[in-house]
């Protein structure tokens, strides 16, 4: 019987062990290229020939500094990158832990079609996500979209669905990365999930434009565990290490103005009153000015206001409300729109942190 168990318990951490770790994907930066015959000019032959990938359609294996009529192509990561044209798809199977939820984590950039779009998926889910130079300046930005694992080894897939006049337009990618989340709970001291948003997508070490999290349908499978991005625009997700964090190692900076707005459903008691409880920062990234965050939980509302020196900071607010539904909408956007004043195109706004939601049994009188 201890025999058998034991079998059990090595086999079952065989299984563990063997599905992906969080990090780059087996040649995800693209370094590892096609043989010099498998490349007609920068165009890819052949279903297999970059490592670790399946191709299908009109694939460009790209260098960086290579020029594109007058674009000079840059890449993020390393010296390569891949570009999807019309109708074009790049593959790898993961091994992953059925049951359990992911976050991919990638790199893209548009080049020639205006409105560029990728279907990134992993049987059944997917996510259709505009590629748009909108939100940093150099062009590149890493975008996260998130899934559950229906099977213990996956297809994921990115797709170009675009249909241009030049086959070879479409979005370049690199980096690609994937990380395990771990679904946050309420507890005690939170009626919210991931209120420090320290449960999130894949951040790479060596990008200091954080991650974008594009708006999202269901939050079941968001990338960043817990919320939802409502409305038409990404939030961005940045990390201490290249940022002002109010609290912990992660943050949310509403870089999209009203259009961004990030959101969490809470089970709340009618009739009880409640504290809605966050931090406003700036992410000491020459974001500047006056900001504002409006924070709902509800009906009921604050705005906060929050003078920004763009070199990091932060302030304590709170809304104190008497729940009037068994499910209480709490949600945060930003007045304004703000660009940072040291490139004057990237997107930027407030950050927010340490989102806290509780129930108080002796409310103060407001
Ligand atoms: C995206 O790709 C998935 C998987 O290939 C497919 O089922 C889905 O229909 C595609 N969606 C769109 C809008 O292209
Ligand atoms: C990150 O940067 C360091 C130092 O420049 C370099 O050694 C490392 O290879 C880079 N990592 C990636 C994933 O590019």
């Amino acid at each position: 019987m201890a025999a058998l168990l034991l079998v059990l318990l090595i086999s079952s951490s065989l299984v563990l062990s063997s599905a992906i770790s969080d990090g780059l994907l087996p040649n995800g930066d693209f370094e590892k290229g096609p043989r010099p015959s498998d490349l007609k000019g920068t165009k890819v032959m052949g279903r297999l020939s970059i490592p670790n990938w399946e191709i299908s359609g009109f694939v460009e294996y790209i260098k960086s500094g290579q020029k594109q009529g007058d674009m000079l192509l840059v890449v993020p990561e390393g010296d390569f990158a891949v570009r999807l044209g019309n109708d074009a798809s790049i593959k790898q199977k993961l091994k992953v832990t059925k049951g359990m939820h992911y976050s991919i984590s990638f790199g893209a950039a548009r080049t020639c079609a205006q409105a560029e779009k990728l279907n990134i998926s992993v049987t059944p889910d997917f996510g259709v996500l505009p590629i748009q130079t909108m939100y940093s300046s150099n062009g590149w930005d890493t975008y996260a979209w998130g899934f559950r694992a229906d099977f213990s080894q996956v297809d994921l897939v990115l797709h170009n669905t675009g249909i241009e006049e030049d086959p070879a337009c479409g979005p370049l990618i690199d980096s690609i990365a994937v990380k395990t989340l771990y679904p946050p709970r309420r507890t005690n001291q939170n009626v919210l999930k991931n209120g420090g948003f320290e449960e999130g997508p894949y951040i790479f070490p060596n990008t200091s434009w954080g991650v974008l999290v594009p708006p999202n349908i269901e939050d079941s499978h968001s990338p960043l565990p817990g919320w939802i991005i409502e409305s038409l625009k990404a939030v961005k997700y940045i990390d201490s290490a290249h940022f002002s964090v109010p609290s912990g190692r992660r943050a949310v900076e509403i870089i999209a103005g009203r259009e961004g707005a990030i959101a969490q459903i809470a089970p709340t008691i009618v009739g009880k009153t409640y504290t809605l409880s966050f931090l406003v920062g700036d992410a000491n990234n020459a974001c500047q000015g006056s900001m504002m965050v409006e924070a709902f939980a509800g009906k009921d509302t604050i705005k906060v206001g929050y003078k920004s020196s763009g070199k990091g900071g932060f302030k304590h607010a709170v809304l104190q409300f008497k729940a009037t539904e068994m499910r209480t909408r709490i949600m945060f956007y930003s007045s304004y729109y703000h660009i940072r004043s040291d490139d004057t195109s990237s997107l930027c706004g407030p950050v927010i942190d340490e989102v806290k939601l509780l129930s108080i049994r002796r409310p103060m009188m407001v």
